[in-house]
């Protein structure tokens, strides 16, 4: 039956009933417990083991879930490839309650690719990054400093993706497993674009880019990740809840520039 709830809210919605006791699923109707049978239902045969090819047993059976990735995302020769072999990546559960993969925006020659977090409901809906609130916040940031997605030419261009390509529920942080998970992803996508410099957009990015958090104390310094230059900031989220941040913000923006016309 087609049901109208998403699975991320089914779920919550049954760990809900069981915090509060339930301790046993219900049918529509109802079950008359003093009926004896006719006859005693027969046990079920257990399944017959499947054994499965080969062949198909694709990253080697038992391999992990990282494994698999980093061997799929290494195979991957291009951004196309690499998107197809995300779209086929079945172990991660956020794909399962997401509308749609958020893999990237803008121009891949780029000089500066952007890292941020996870979709939102406005990137899960359109499948592609920064187009909510934050997104609108960003563009201008990026404006300021004669940068857009939109632009062709590389030295005015910006890539944007994410740590996670799908929404985790209720916006919760990415937990670490699923950075992990989704990591050689990431990395894959670093290196087939070959950006110049890369921002780090908050704790997130930062959590899976140089493996710490601690955004306040990180942003505005050059360090390195993905074997590229980067420059950790605030995520133009937090900027909207504390816009008295917006002066470091723009330190930064003015750091980015100065970097780029350095020509570094
Ligand atoms: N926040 C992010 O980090 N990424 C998005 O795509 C949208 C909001």
């Amino acid at each position: 039956m087609e049901s109208a709830l998403d699975f991320h809210t089914a779920k919550a919605l049954l760990e809900w009933q069981i915090e509060f006791g339930v301790t046993e699923a219900i049918g529509d109707g109802p079950v008359n417990r003093y009926e004896v049978p006719d006859k005693p239902a027969k046990p079920t045969p257990a399944p017959a083991p499947t054994t499965e090819p080969a062949a198909a047993s694709s990253a080697s059976a038992g391999a992990s879930p990282v494994a698999e990735a980093r061997a799929a995302a290494g195979a991957a020769a291009d951004l196309t490839a690499l998107r197809a072999a995300m779209e086929a990546f079945e172990h991660c559960e956020l794909k399962r309650g997401a509308r749609n993969l958020v893999f990237a925006d803008g121009n891949p020659s780029a000089r500066v690719m952007i890292i941020g977090e996870a979709p939102g409901r406005d990137e899960d809906r359109e499948g592609r990054p920064f187009v909510g609130r934050a997104g609108q916040l960003l563009d201008k940031m990026l404006a300021a400093i004669s940068l857009s997605r939109c632009a062709e030419a590389p030295e005015r261009a910006v890539y944007i993706t994410n740590v996670l390509p799908w929404r985790p529920p209720q916006n919760r942080d990415p937990k670490p497993d699923e950075i992990a998970m989704l990591l050689p992803f990431v990395e894959r996508h670093v290196a087939l674009v070959k950006p110049q410099v890369v921002v780090l957009m908050g704790n997130i990015s930062c959590q899976a880019g140089l493996g710490r958090r601690g955004i306040t104390r990180l942003r505005g310094a050059w360090t390195e990740a993905y074997g590229t230059p980067c420059l950790p900031m605030f995520h133009p989220a937090y900027l909207l809840r504390s816009p008295g941040a917006k002066r470091e913000a723009w330190a930064d923006l003015l750091e980015l520039q100065a970097r780029l016309r350095g020509g570094a």
